[in-house]
């Protein structure tokens, strides 16, 4: 398994690399430039939704006990000498890049981010950062900001495993290993070995949610765009567990779909977190603009939801040259008027696909983002939808998420996507990165289920054949954006895609 794995990661390492972008682009926002707050709309105080699977805790807030408390020798601390287990703390500060989330926060990026933002206070002591980049708190993040020590520890232990001040104690005792991880949850102490729960753990720093939320005013600003696939972004991160548990849990140790299932319950999770931000949106910017965004200022203290938020949109739809006649014009806008918006159009383009696959004739975002693609959506009727959506979404996330999924799974999903992949493919770049790493995970996991440590011929041949995909999708070396992503090179990507569909569908 080793192998292919390793092929995995670079596959996705590099296509990953690769999108760091727009960071430099930002060099021409001048603090005195344009201003949206014409669009920017006040806010109230973040209340959580109702609708959550997100641990809670019944009593007082739980709070960070800080990485100290974990990093001791016997405990997480060690050397490795007992393998991956025991070592977790010397594996997250070393090489985990969630151990200099606060640091980064020093950097010229950040601090060019704060003049243009006009914020009142340096990025290291903002809510508006802090809250993904050093929580001292789970959400509703209502405590003050801490001391700097504590936020030294930037995404620590208890970002992903929960607020720890309920369950440090109980989890060295014997008898939590017997508790279910309902027990556990009561404590405030999240299950990741869940992969629904580890989705939507992630995806509230990297998708966002209510009191998260990196914004068209923070990307503007130079903040990286957002690129989150949940099987890509955890084959990315060093593990401190056992990869090899992760796959059993899914299978056996030699046959395992946990890739895919990984793949597709990060794809409504992906989707699950993005519509939660667009229903607090919605609900909670007004008419009444406050001083703060009247002026251009942001608040060191609030998240600003802001309506219609630009930063839901394609990035691509309004960021590219004008020509008329265009190539996109003669691509059409896939349903859409021309001058509409394509809606998420990175987190949600294979939602229907996965939907489809797990029994669900209708994606459960056909409504949303039909209102959303209009110029001027009303907001009571993207609420409307938002709710509805969000609650298929988590039916079909828990359902996807409760089974175990067999060989003829992987390969109706893998066969169905890489049939719908050179349509994707032409409607945007997002689309079009998308339809590669559903690709690579479920071509991964059919590999896993093969039984075999080696691919074969033709498995060889696919895994060359995304590799070139890959290599056309990267941004030119002199741009932060996929600025040749055009006509031609959709053509060519069209026909290594078939390709690809090709290989599969001969005699399986
Ligand atoms: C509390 C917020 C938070 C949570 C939860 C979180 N992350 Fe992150 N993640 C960040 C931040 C902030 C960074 C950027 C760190 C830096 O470089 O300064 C990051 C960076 C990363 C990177 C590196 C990205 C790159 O471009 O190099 C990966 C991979 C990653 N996270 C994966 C995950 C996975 C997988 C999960 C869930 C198991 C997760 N993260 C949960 C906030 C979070
Ligand atoms: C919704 C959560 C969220 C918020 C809010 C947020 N960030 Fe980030 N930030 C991230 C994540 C996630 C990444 C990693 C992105 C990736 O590589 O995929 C990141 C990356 C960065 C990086 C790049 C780090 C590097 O490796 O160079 C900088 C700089 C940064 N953020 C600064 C800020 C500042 C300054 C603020 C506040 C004005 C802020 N962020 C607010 C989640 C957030
Ligand atoms: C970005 C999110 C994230 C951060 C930060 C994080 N973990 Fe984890 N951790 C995970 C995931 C995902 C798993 C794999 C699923 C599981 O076993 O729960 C995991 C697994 C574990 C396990 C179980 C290992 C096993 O094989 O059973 C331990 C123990 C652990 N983490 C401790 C820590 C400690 C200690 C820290 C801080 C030094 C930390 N984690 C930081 C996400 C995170
Ligand atoms: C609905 C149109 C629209 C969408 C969609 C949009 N932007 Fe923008 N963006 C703008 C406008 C207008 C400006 C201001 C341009 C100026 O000042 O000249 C801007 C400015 C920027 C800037 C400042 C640097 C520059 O060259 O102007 C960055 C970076 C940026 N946007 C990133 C993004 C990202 C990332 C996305 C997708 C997540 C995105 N934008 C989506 C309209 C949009």
């Amino acid at each position: 398994m080793a192998r292919q794995y390793q092929l995995r990661l670079l596959c996705v390492a590099a296509a990953l690399s690769g999108l760091a972008w727009f960071g430099q682009s930002s060099r021409g926002v001048e603090p005195d430039g344009p201003d949206f707050s014409a669009v920017r709309i006040a806010l109230q105080p973040d209340p959580k939704p109702a609708v959550t699977t997100k641990a809670t805790v019944p009593v007082d807030h739980s709070r960070y006990v800080g990485v100290a408390g974990c990093a001791a020798a016997n405990c997480h601390g060690g050397d490795g000498s007992r393998g991956v287990l025991g070592s977790e703390y010397s594996t997250w500060i070393q090489d985990d890049p969630h151990a200099k989330a606060y640091t980064d926060l020093f950097n010229e990026t950040s601090q060019r981010m704060v003049v243009a933002l006009r914020l009142d206070k340096p990025a290291h002591q903002a809510k508006l950062c802090l809250n993904c980049h050093g929580p001292q708190s789970d959400p509703p993040f209502d405590g003050p900001v801490a001391a700097h020590g504590a936020l030294l520890d930037g995404v620590s232990c208890e970002s992903c495993h929960g607020a720890a001040s309920h369950w440090l104690g109980p989890h060295v005792r014997r008898d939590w290993r017997q508790k279910s991880a309902a027990e556990k949850a009561e404590f405030g102490f999240r299950d990741t070995k869940d992969l629904w729960t580890r989705g939507k753990v992630c995806a509230d720093c990297h998708v966002g949610e209510p009191g998260r939320d990196v914004n068209h005013d923070l990307y503007a600003a130079g903040h990286p765009r957002l690129f989150f696939e949940l099987s890509a972004f955890n084959a990315n991160l060093p593990a401190h567990w056992d990869r090899k548990a992760d796959h059993k849990r899914e299978g056996t140790e030699t046959s395992s779909a946990f890739e895919a299932k990984l793949w597709a319950v990060g794809q409504i999770a992906s989707a699950e977190a993005a519509v939660d931000l667009l229903i607090h949106r919605a609900k909670n910017s007004s008419d009444d603009v406050p001083a703060f965004v009247r002026g251009g200022d942001y608040s060191h203290e609030k998240t600003i939801a802001v309506w219609p938020e630009l930063a839901e949109t394609g990035c691509f739809a309004c960021h590219h040259e004008l020509n008329s006649p265009s190539w996109r014009q003669a691509r059409g806008y896939a349903g859409r008027k021309p001058g509409g918006s394509p809606w998420q159009s990175w987190l949600t383009p294979l939602v229907g696909d996965v939907a489809a696959k797990f029994g669900q004739a209708d994606s459960p975002l056909t409504a949303l983002s039909t209102e959303m693609a209009k110029p001027y959506p009303d907001r009571a009727a993207v609420v409307a939808a938002a709710v509805d959506a969000q609650r298929k979404l988590s039916e079909l996330g828990e359902s996807i998420n409760g089974q175990t999924l067999s060989r003829e799974q992987v390969k109706a999903l893998l066969s169905g996507i890489a049939e719908h992949t050179p349509e994707l493919a032409a409607r945007n770049w997002d689309s079009a990165t998308q339809s590669y790493l559903a690709l690579v995970a479920l071509h991964q996991s059919l590999q896993d289920m093969s039984g075999s440590e080696v691919p074969d011929a033709k498995g060889r041949e696919i895994n060359r054949t995304l590799e070139e995909v890959l290599g056309q999708l990267a941004f030119p070396a002199d741009a932060d954006s996929p600025r040749t992503f055009d006509k031609e090179s959709i053509q060519q990507l069209q026909e290594r895609l078939r390709a690809i569909q090709q290989s599969l569908s001969n005699g399986q």
